[in-house]
């Protein structure tokens, strides 16, 4: 009963207008809302969405200029909204426990928390004190002192990020600037964010998600046989299932964000262009390369985000080009498909210098710490995801470096851990002592440690002072406990 692949039309988010603007600050807003939409053709899925809308509301902001989100929240539950890759002061960057709570709502600390995901999150710790209540809505401010980006927003509540998420509780967020726009790149109608996620519905087109308490108001936790994640069948860009995008023979920018729950993919294009590589990526996570890079496909883990230009003009025109997965199967080895409509002129250029990047240098770093990111038994006997051996606690800090510094940071792991900081960007500089892949290139704030692998990075703690996380954006291994903090002094 899956629809037939390439029938929808790829939607495009909307993108969000200021309410007002004062002083030079740009204010926003967000509604969080219960909606019912149309995934699957012909039936009705309800989702949780900003504004009413899976994926939310694009927001674009311009580098050095403050904005202001007020999110409102009118679900049946708590909500915290995380700007991922934002460098934003501890108030505003959606820690998991600082909630904005839908008035009337009776907030029961003792529900979450305390070693639900029956059982999972055995011995995850958060202090009474740290428990934050916004009622009915928060304002999230963010200075954007960073370059243009390709980042994105999305629910981060202690104990239900994943459900939260998998309902629709996510949105693209881009950060421009003037260097970026002097370059000449594809766009208008030819930048598209493409947001990817897997989705299973039930019969009647309802989303299928295995939570223990389907209501997400009592004790967290997802039944047993999804310890390593919870994937869908339906692979879904921009909220549609297997969309089509009519494109004309000329080169587009698409900001490409996995934001799947625990599905990972390797992109590529069929057929490949017949010279030249599938892709040239322009952009990491946090902001442009310092000049483009060429592959042929494009691993991308939970989180991760490749701002690509693709060039159609290398098809004939009438020509359909599939974006496939190489790591699925069936129906999600499918993600999307372009149809080559017609010939058009291309004004748009991929400069081969784009961004100053400084590398750094593994002599700057003042600190290294380890981190292994691991399954093990908590005393009970039941299964648990831990950094360094310990569950989550809201009191315990794993690191504190120094406002300013860069230090290197080495991660383990026994499976694929997408391994994200909140505040601190980096860059990737080894993988098991050998050279990083081509794909890891630019400043990042998610990688996947892929397992048995060791993954060092040179991170900078810049910006602001106070408690960050760090975790895996596995969601279902963040909600199982797999986080830790940091305090930048
Ligand atoms: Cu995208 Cu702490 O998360
Ligand atoms: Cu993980």
């Amino acid at each position: 009963r899956l629809p037939e692949p390439f029938r929808v039309p790829l939607p495009v988010p909307r993108t969000a207008v200021p309410v007002r603007t004062e002083r030079g600050v740009d204010h926003y807003e967000l509604v969080q809302r219960v909606a019912d939409t149309e995934i699957l053709p012909g039936l009705k899925t309800q989702v949780w969405g900003y504004d009413g809308s899976f994926p939310g509301t694009t927001l674009v902001g311009r580098s050095g200029r403050q904005m202001v989100v007020t999110v409102r929240n009118e679900l049946p539950v708590p909500t915290s909204t995380h700007l991922h890759g934002g460098i934003q002061a501890p108030g505003s960057d959606g820690y998991p426990t600082d909630l904005v709570v839908p008035r009337g709502y009776r907030h029961d600390p003792a529900a979450g928390a305390k070693g639900g995901h029956g059982g999972h999150g055995g011995g995850m710790h958060v202090a009474a004190a740290d428990w934050k209540l916004s009622q009915g809505a928060k304002d999230y401010t963010y200075p954007l002192d960073q370059p243009a980006a390709t980042l994105w927003y999305h629910d981060h509540r202690m104990d239900f990020s994943a459900p939260q998420v998998w309902r629709g509780l996510a949105g693209m967020f881009l950060v421009r600037d003037d260097e970026e726009e002097a370059l000449g790149l594809p766009s208008g109608e030819r930048e598209i964010p493409l947001m990817i996620c897997d989705r299973s519905f039930e019969e009647d087109g309802a989303l299928r998600y295995p939570s223990m308490d389907p209501s997400l108001t009592g004790a967290p936790g997802i039944e047993d046989a999804y310890m390593e994640g919870v994937m869908g069948d339906v692979v879904l860009v921009n909220g549609a299932p297997w969309p089509e995008l009519e494109v004309d023979a000329a080169r587009y920018r698409f900001r490409i964000l996995n934001a799947s729950n625990a599905r990972r993919y390797r992109l590529a294009l069929e057929p490949g262009p017949r010279e030249g590589a599938s892709f040239v990526q322009i952009g990491s996570d946090a902001g442009l390369l310092r000049a483009p890079l060429r592959h042929k496909a494009l691993p991308i883990a939970p989180a991760e985000r490749f701002d690509v230009v693709v060039d159609f003009a290398a098809y004939p025109v009438g020509s359909t080009v599939t974006l496939v997965n190489t790591l699925g199967e069936g129906g999600t080895r499918r993600v999307m498909r372009f149809r080559v409509t017609r010939a058009a002129k291309d004004d748009s250029r991929v400069p081969s210098k784009l961004a100053d990047l400084e590398p750094l240098r593994a002599a700057s770093a003042v600190a290294e710490r380890r981190f292994d990111f691991r399954q093990t038994t908590a005393t009970d006997g039941t299964p648990v995801w831990t950094v360094n051996g310990k569950p989550f606690r809201s009191d315990t800090f794993a690191a504190r470096p120094r406002l300013g510094t860069v230090e290197r940071w080495r991660f383990s792991s026994d499976f694929h851990h997408p391994v994200h900081l909140h505040l601190a960007h980096f860059q990737v500089v080894a993988r098991s002592g050998k050279a990083p892949l081509a794909t890891d290139a630019g400043w990042k704030d998610t990688v996947d440690v892929r397992p048995y692998e060791v993954v060092d990075v040179l991170a900078r703690f810049s910006g602001h002072r106070g408690r960050y996380m760090f975790h895996c954006h596995n969601l279902e291994h963040e909600d199982m406990a797999m986080m830790a903090n940091f305090q930048v002094v």
